[in-house]
């Protein structure tokens, strides 16, 4: 590694600012590399060309020809990790091939709310499906010898007032909800950097947050290089302490400035400067390594896109199987998004797909041209458009099926701004309902990177919901449509019948400064399942044009995990692949939880007529929840449910485990313990029998009779009484009769019983 003693102080105050949009500053005399990043999650956004420089960090400039893969939303709709992997693999070849040496991306913020801007870019509303699909996007794009740079973190849950909005978040949620998926990806794929959030969480920017960065640092050990969102910083200082590496993008004219200061006056010790600079001689290390071009072919990677986005496409409804297509069935094809598809999103996502398909071509080349026709039906900017509508209408009276492209235009959903319902442009939901009235078999399939609320969904007869695809868009979704591809995706969030349904609902995007994540690790199905409100389409929900069934699960408990094994048979006519959920519901009795909760999935492809058996593990430490007395993760064992399911609300098959009850570590007994928690200790249950029987003495009551007349020692109702009564109130309750040293050798022996146990 590079020598951190043969840089000068004039290096280090430079080094830990970039150098600009995409470098980090080289510093050849002590052979440390410049870095070079590149956006994004679903391709590679390079736009530093042979002359320099033409970067933005929010997608207005150009960049390099790349493959535009397809967003976070239908990525996670494959629920294949492999495919992740492949995604990873597609961006590494390219960015080795262009020098670069970090891809800003994967993007994992936990869906919150279907309101959120950049929805389109991350997984999925589950903490466990998010961890275990960037793991597998990182490992993908790191075997190029290209490191991941997982982003925001954390708590990156909007786009209003990203910069600067403060997240109020309480302990438990913030470890099971919003940090679970990175510390996954972070302790199994190691990235070589992570990306600090805009926001402030709980008073802190997330650039400089120690919370934050002491989660990062110390509890998971991360050792690679933080860098900060672009403009993220607001104190470099006290980024620097925190934990924070790099500034970015550079700010050479003011930052080194300030460090030296800092130094000066001692706000910064050389030492803290030291410590922050060695992440950075580590990355260029890495960096340093990446092996030499790799030639690529655009023409190979858009193979690889196809096969990706294959899986992506969930088929949220069939009716009387109207999909898919016959060539020789006569079809209307409606809507202007099918000409002008949206297969990508905007921002710093934004890719300049080379090989972009189009739908419309492959449809013509499909279905013979007497049997198919093209209409707009509406005008992409919502302009309301009678003709438009009646003259789809009058043709659709005319054909066996109806297709209608529908979605979000561009506008509609980008970072930087967070949606303000979740509705389709107006004049797309009347045709549709339109068309539903002269025709039954109306299938819409939608182009949007987040849930829409479909008022027709009665209406018509089959719903495809195919995401953002990227390039590959005009293979797909005709393949789809005609069968040739069988629609294996699921979704990775829910979708609400209406906004005020959604968990967040009463407190999104929060007010001036502040957002309150009130509905706490109730996010997503977990939510739903809570409060048993029915979605429109379940999370994991996803059609086939083959039907599975479930068999002979069986689960055996080992000292490490849970060992599941289940068959899946093919009962249809055409081969195809599904996606298992296994939940599980924590019965125990000894935490508040939600109902069920993802805790592993696997996807099988089977001819009509196959069976295989699936085996999974579900990792012990899986069943952990966040103790925030403890300030750590704990695991207590006892009564589990696993449940084999096909989506969050089509459980198939349950089977319950009884795991050796762990007790909890106890904590130590204070003046605030109350005399519930010393008798729900078997160790410390003496003293609050003691306490029990002082209380009734200095009453006046008999402690052994349970006579409930009013002279008598009704000994359930008091102990229910006096559950929940703090020690510290003990000699108040008695008007004194129980003193302050009395009280302390009740905490003392309390605590000599914990300690002798
Ligand atoms: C985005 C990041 C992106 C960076 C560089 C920021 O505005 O939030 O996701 O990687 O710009 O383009």
């Amino acid at each position: 590694m590079a020598d951190l003693d043969k840089l000068t102080i004039e290096d280090k105050v430079r080094i830990i600012s970039g150098l600009d949009t995409w470098h980090t500053v080289g510093v050849p005399a002590a052979d440390v590399k410049s870095v070079l990043m590149s956006d994004g999650p679903h391709g590679l956004r390079l736009q530093v060309n042979e002359d320099g420089q033409t970067g933005d960090n929010l997608g207005f400039n150009g960049s390099a020809p790349a493959t535009a893969l397809p967003t976070g939303s239908a990525l996670a709709s494959t629920w294949n990790r492999e495919l992740l992997a492949q995604t990873g693999n597609v961006i590494g070849r390219e960015a080795a091939a262009h020098h670069v040496n970090v891809v800003l991306g994967p993007a994992v913020n936990i869906k919150r709310s279907p309101l959120g801007g950049r929805n389109f870019e991350y997984y999925s509303e589950d903490p466990y499906l998010v961890g275990e699909l960037a793991t597998a996007y990182i490992n993908g794009l790191q075997a190029h010898q290209v490191g991941a740079s997982i982003k925001h973190f954390a708590l990156n849950n909007q786009e209003t007032r990203r910069m600067n909005v403060n997240v109020h978040v309480d302990e438990r949620t913030m470890h099971e909800i919003y940090l679970a998926g990175f510390k996954k990806a972070i302790t199994t794929a190691k990235p070589w950097t992570v990306m600090t959030a805009y926001n402030r969480v709980n008073g802190e920017y997330a650039s400089n947050s120690h919370l934050l960065l002491d989660i990062l640092h110390k509890d998971w050990q991360y050792q690679g290089a933080v860098i900060s969102d672009w403009t993220a910083v607001d104190d470099i200082i006290a980024s620097l302490k925190a934990g924070l590496n790099i500034e970015m993008p550079g700010n050479q004219a003011v930052t080194p400035a300030i460090v030296k200061q800092a130094l000066t006056d001692g706000s910064l010790t050389e030492a803290q400067l030291d410590a922050a600079i060695r992440p950075i001689l580590r990355l260029a290390e890495q960096a340093a390594t990446q092996a030499p071009t790799t030639a690529f072919d655009l023409a190979q990677q858009a193979q690889a896109a196809e096969a990706i986005a294959s899986e992506t496409t969930v088929l949220l409804k069939n009716d009387h199987q109207t999909l898919p297509l016959a060539a020789d069935e006569k079809v209307l094809f409606i809507g202007e998004m099918l000409t002008k598809p949206r297969f990508q999103g905007g921002g710093s996502s934004h890719i300049n797909a080379k090989y972009l398909t189009l739908i419309k071509p492959t449809l013509t080349a499909t279905f013979s041209e007497a049997n198919c026709q093209f209409l707009p039906g509406y005008q992409l900017d919502d302009t309301p458009d009678e003709q438009l509508i009646a003259e789809a209408v009058a043709a659709a009276k005319e054909v066996t099926k109806v297709v209608v492209f529908a979605g979000l235009p561009d506008k509609y959903e980008s970072e930087g701004f967070d949606r303000k319902d979740i509705d389709l442009p107006s004049q797309q939901n009347r045709l549709i309902s339109a068309l539903a009235g002269v025709n039954n078999n109306v299938v819409v399939v939608l182009n949007n990177g987040a849930p829409v609320a479909m008022p027709w969904v009665d209406e018509v007869a089959a719903i495809i919901e195919a995401y953002l695809p990227g390039q590959a868009i005009g293979q797909v979704i005709p393949a789809i449509l005609t069968g040739a591809i069988n629609p294996s995706g699921k979704l990775a969030e829910t979708f609400p019948r209406k906004l005020s349904d959604t968990p967040s609902y009463l407190n999104f995007p929060g007010t001036i400064n502040d957002v309150y994540y009130g509905e706490g690790i109730y996010v997503g199905y977990r939510y739903y399942d809570a409060k048993a409100i029915a979605p429109l389409f379940a999370f994991g929900h996803g059609l086939s044009y083959t039907t599975f069934s479930y068999q002979d699960l069986v689960v055996t408990p080992n000292d490490s995990s849970l060992h599941v094994t289940a068959t899946v048979k093919n009962t249809g006519q055409v081969a195809g692949k599904e996606s298992i959920q296994f939940y599980v519901s924590d019965d125990s009795g000894q935490v508040t939880c939600p109902p069920k909760e993802l805790k592993q999935f696997t996807k099988v492809s089977l001819e009509p007529g196959e069976a295989k058996q699936v085996t999974v593990e579900i990792p012990l430490a899986d069943l952990a929840h966040y103790d925030v007395d403890a300030h750590a993760w704990q695991y207590t064992g006892g009564t589990h449910t696993i449940i084999m399911a096909a989506s969050a609300t089509d459980l198939r098959l349950r089977t319950t485990v009884t795991l050796p009850k762990i007790a909890k570590p106890a904590l130590p007994v204070t003046i605030h313990t109350t005399i519930g928690q010393l008798l729900a200790n078997e160790a410390t249950k003496p003293t609050g029998m003691q306490i029990i029987t002082g209380l009734a003495k200095a009453f006046g009551m008999d402690p052994n009779s349970d006579d409930s007349s009013s002279a008598g020692f009704d000994q359930a109702t008091v102990l229910a009484m006096l559950n929940d009564l703090p020690i510290r109130a003990l000699a108040s309750f008695s008007a004194g009769a129980i003193g302050d040293t009395t009280v302390q050798t009740w905490i003392d022996q309390a605590n000599d019983q914990i300690k002798s146990k």
